[in-house]
Formats: structure tokens, sequence, C-alpha cells
């Protein structure tokens, strides 16, 4: 068991190309930690410099106490478990599973009896004596997880192992990563680019853009508080609406206006976020934010008219559009509506999110910091 920090990591390509930089980071001892991210953003990389499959081009690496940077993959007591598998082959499920430990010559009544453990624990028992090309794709990846534990290393490392299953084995197989983590609470460092692994695996979440660490948090808390517009937008399905728009003062309270709608706004109106003048903002409501309702209530809602509804079970996304010719997009209960309908979309202050109008978008992180001002 280790924690493992990351001390101002970078990782530079030759033709000075950053695939991560200045990444900080400690996860803690027992900790499940998810990078997510869109493609190219640095996960695979981040963590195979935690493995030390590939080089620190600056900064430091702890696992525990010591800094690793020049330890050899072999000797950082780390297990990783890879998309593809990465199984032996001409060897046995039972084969593959001691492999590791055989090649530390751990003693071999030591090794029969830490894969019948890991055999038990992932239900393989059945599967020891067969060959890899004879096993499902799931039961493949549960014999890779196998051969990770029976280790018992002291950090687990996930690159998307779940990429190349069906829909309802990765479900299951996340259940299974699940419970073996509380069972065996041994810090992992798990990369995903699908955000409902990310959501319901991590303790905590790590958003990764273009090689930078966006946002770190709990995964509600992530949801909740975006700290900008690219990690509101990267989290959530269907992703949040933004609007365009300005802020403004109106009897003592704060509004955000734009062409098609005026809301009100829970914050107080101060100098910073209003000023004088109107200051230019983007508003981000998530689709399950809305209500929608036949008439319009002053301050709290969006005319629009009904596009396209897709119904989902008990939930359905409806598509609307404004006069503006703005598209939004609501979930809400499944209910009786019809194409081309009018309606109004309402959405009560608090769950309104104010992002700067900048590509960054990062209002979230300074209003928090207005906010403890203010307090
Ligand atoms: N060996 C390499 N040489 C040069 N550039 C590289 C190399 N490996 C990765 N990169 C670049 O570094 C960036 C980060 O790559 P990385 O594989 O870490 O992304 P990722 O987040 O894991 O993406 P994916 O979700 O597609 O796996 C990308 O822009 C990629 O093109
Ligand atoms: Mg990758």
């Amino acid at each position: 068991m280790a924690s493992v920090t990351l001390e101002n990591i970078s990782k530079v390509y030759p033709g000075d190309v950053y695939a991560v930089r200045d990444f900080d980071l400690e996860i803690r001892d027992g900790e499940f930690l998810v990078l997510v991210g869109p493609s190219g953003c640095g996960k695979s990389t981040t963590l195979r410099m935690v493995a030390g499959l590939e080089t620190i081009s600056e900064g430091t690496l702890k696992i525990g106490d010591h800094v690793v940077n020049d330890v050899h993959p072999r000797d950082r007591d780390i297990a990783m478990v890879f998309q593809n598998y990465a199984l032996y082959p001409h060897m046995t499920v039972e084969q593959n599973m001691a492999f590791a430990l055989k090649m530390r010559k751990t003693p071999k009544a030591e090794i029969q009896e830490r894969v019948a453990w890991a055999a038990e624990m992932l239900g393989l028992e059945e599967l020891l004596k067969r060959k890899p090309k004879a096993l499902s794709g799931g039961q493949r990846q549960r014999v890779a997880l196998g051969r990770a534990i029976v280790r018992k290393p002291a950090v687990f490392l996930f690159d998307e192992p779940l990429s190349n299953l069906d829909a309802k084995l990765r479900v299951e197989t996340r259940a299974e990563i699940k419970r073996l983590h509380r069972q065996l609470n041994t810090t992992t460092i798990y990369v995903t680019h699908d955000q409902e692994e990310a959501m319901t695996l991590g303790d905590r979440v790590v958003v990764m853009q273009g090689g930078l660490k966006r946002q770190c948090d709990a995964p509600l808390e992530i949801y909740r508080r975006p700290a900008d517009r690219f990690v509101a937008s990267f989290l959530g399905m269907p992703p949040m609406n933004f609007f365009e728009g300005h802020l403004q003062q109106i009897n003592e309270k704060l509004w955000f206006i734009n062409e098609a709608t005026s809301l009100r706004l829970d914050q107080a109106p101060n100098e910073w976020l209003a000023g004088k003048s109107k200051r230019h903002v983007v508003a981000g409501i998530r689709p399950e934010s809305f209500q929608l309702g036949e008439t319009a209530s002053e301050g709290n809602s969006i005319a629009a008219t009904v596009q396209v509804i897709e119904t989902l079970g008990s939930t359905m996304d409806v598509y609307l559009e404004t006069s503006t010719g703005k598209r939004i997009v609501c979930r809400v209960p499944a209910g009786q509506l019809t194409e081309g309908q009018a309606i109004a979309a309402h959405v009560s202050p608090q769950e309104i999110h104010l992002f700067e109008p900048d590509e960054a978008g990062d209002f979230g992180r300074s209003l928090k910091a207005q906010r403890e001002l203010v307090v």
C-alpha cells in the first residue's frame, strides 16, 4: 500500500510536443483515482510515466516516500492492466497468473496459494487449465485482473481495461473492479474516456484536457461545481446547454439576460459580478435541470418550441428551439408532448452555472473564490 505523488510532472515528446504539462497530484493510500478526458489529452502518458514505461521529462514522481523517476518498472511494486489484456497466448490461465510471481522467484507453494486465492476471488476456478484463445473477452479481462492481483502490488494501474467489452459486460466488470477495490483497498489509478466509468468508480476524478489537469474532485462535486466550461461540457449526458448573454443588476437582484430570455440568478449582485456596465458571460444549464410547462413565468423560463422528442423509458430527451434559433436539450420525466408545441422551459436560479465567455470559461472557479471572499 502506498500513496503516489506527481509533482510538476511533464512529458515532452520530440518536436517540443507537451503530452502532459506541469501535472500535480497526490493519490492517497488506498484511493481509487480516475483520469478521464478526451482522446489524446495525456491520460495514458501520465499512467505510463507512473508505471515507468515512459520516461519523465520534468518533475518528480514518488511512490510512498521514494522518488522513483529512475526506478525500473519491475521494481516499482505496481501492476498494470491494459485494454488489450496482454495475456501470453501459449500459457494457460493458471500459468499467466503465476508468471510474474515465478519471475520473482516466489516459492512454489505461495504461488499456488495466491493463484487459487485470485481465481476464487474472480470466479476463474473452472478456467485455470484453458488458454486465452478459449476464453471470452470478459473472461480474458478477468484473467488480466487476476494476474495483477496475485502480485499484491502497492499500486494498480488500469488503462481503459473495459474498452473491448460489450456494454453489458462493461457494467458487470466495472462492478467487479469496484468490489475488488473494496476488498483489497489497493491504491488505484484508472484511465478511461468514459464519463460513466469515471463517475461510478472514482473516489476522486481528474478531468484532463490538452495535457493539463482541469479539475480534481469527488465525482459529484465535479458534476455540481464544474471548474470551467470544458469540464462542464465533458461530464453529463446529454451535455450541458450553454447560453451567451450578460449580467445585469435589476432591483438588487442579479439577472442573466440575452435576446431570448431573462433569468434570475441566486448570486447577490456585487461590483465584481455585475459592475457598472453589462458583463458578458456564458450561462450553463444541465438538461436535467429544466422543467417543462405550458406557460412562461418571468425570471425563470425560456420560451421555445418542441422540435424532437426521444423517449428513453422513464425519461425523455426533448430538443427545443427558441425564437432566436437557439437549440436546447432537456431531460425530463416521460410524458405527453407533441412536436411543434410551444413550451416554456423552467429553471431554478441555483441550477444556473456561470462561466467566462473565453474558451476556458473558468468563471466557476473565479466565482467560487469570489464567494469565499464575500462570505
Ligand atoms: N511516442 C509518442 N511520440 C509523440 N507523441 C506522442 C507519443 N505518444 C503519445 N503522443 C502524443 O501525446 C498526446 C497524449 O497521448 P496519450 O496517449 O497520453 O493520450 P490519451 O489521453 O491516452 O488518449 P486515448 O484516449 O486516445 O488513449 C497525444 O497528442 C499523442 O499524440
Ligand atoms: Mg490512452
